[in-house]
């Protein structure tokens, strides 16, 4: 397997990054996913867009303009086995002594990227739905950035292991569930459906603007799907027909049971159907433009 690291193409063994990154000492840098459909990035520009965000966010320059980035993706994708991959992008705010305040002046930013196969969720799981827990959300107040310091993801994705469950979503205020709402999974968004109408989080601070909620939102928009963009409320989850995952990875997925409760009927439902299938019909298109 093939990586980019720093200008450089080379087996995944051979790839060494200083202890004194600051990724590794301070989780100082900011990641994409971006899914690879017949060896095309898919929503390129828009993942780009996210990416410079999260760099804003963290006040670190971009190393590269988009059409460099897209030179090296697509020298990364060549390089990789697979028609569809999912690529981890990774830029760090580079090698220097250990100090909190940035390193003045500064140096040159890690860049690493590498890809992986794309695998989608299989049939049985679509057929089935998955099971999520809820958990307060106990992350910061940039979770629109896209920051590789994940502790607090990996703690609450991991409960949701230990449950023998999918997903966690997240619930604030943190101190009580009680008039709280709902901001996203741990590694995912979530919609809910009520009454035939797909109620979405706003992108906020609170949540990661995910490039398939985006996606999700333009096709119920294009099919003439009743949707609303505003804040749900911790009772309208447990009380939706339908609840939908989203990620680059996970693409569409029905939830199907909250913290050991079936949601609707406790199958997947009407509206899964409908966005996993346009989801299904865009991707085809836009590889094939
Ligand atoms: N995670 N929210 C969070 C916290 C996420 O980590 C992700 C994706 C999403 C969905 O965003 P998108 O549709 O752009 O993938 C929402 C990726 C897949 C990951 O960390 O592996």
């Amino acid at each position: 397997m093939a990586i980019y690291l720093n200008g450089q193409y080379l087996p995944i063994e051979e790839a060494k990054v200083s202890v004194l990154d600051r990724g590794f000492i301070f989780g100082d840098g900011v990641y994409e996913v971006i899914p690879v459909y017949s060896r095309k990035a898919f929503r390129l520009e828009e993942h780009l867009r996210r990416l410079q965000h999260s760099l804003d966010g963290i006040k670190l320059a971009n190393p590269h303009s988009n059409a460099e980035w897209a030179r090296i993706i697509d020298e990364l994708v060549a390089r990789n086995a697979g028609e569809d991959q999912y690529l981890y992008l990774h830029i760090t705010r580079g090698v220097a002594k250990r100090d909190h305040a940035f390193p003045n002046p500064p140096v040159d930013p890690t860049v690493f990227m590498m890809s992986n196969p794309l695998l989608t969720p299989p049939a049985e799981l679509l057929r089935s739905g998955i099971a999520c827990i809820t958990a307060p959300d106990n992350r910061w107040l940039r979770c629109d950035i896209k920051a590789i310091a994940l502790l607090p993801n990996v703690l609450l994705r991991q409960m949701a292991v230990d449950a023998g469950c999918a997903e966690t979503i997240l619930i604030r205020p943190e101190s009580t569930t009680e008039g709280g709402f709902m901001t996203e999974g741990a590694a995912s968004n979530i919609f809910v459906v009520k009454n035939g109408t797909l109620l979405a989080p706003p992108k906020d601070n609170l949540m990661l603007p995910g490039i398939t909620y985006d996606v999700v939102l333009e096709l119920a928009a294009a099919n003439g799907i009743p949707h609303e963009v505003r804040r749900i409320a911790v009772a309208e989850v447990f009380a939706a027909d339908e609840l939908l995952l989203t990620s680059s990875t996970k693409e569409v997925l029905a939830i199907t049971q909250l913290d050991g409760k079936p949601i609707g009927s406790g199958k997947p439902g009407a509206m899964f159907a409908r966005l996993h299938a346009l989801y299904q019909d865009f991707k085809r298109d836009v590889m094939r433009a």
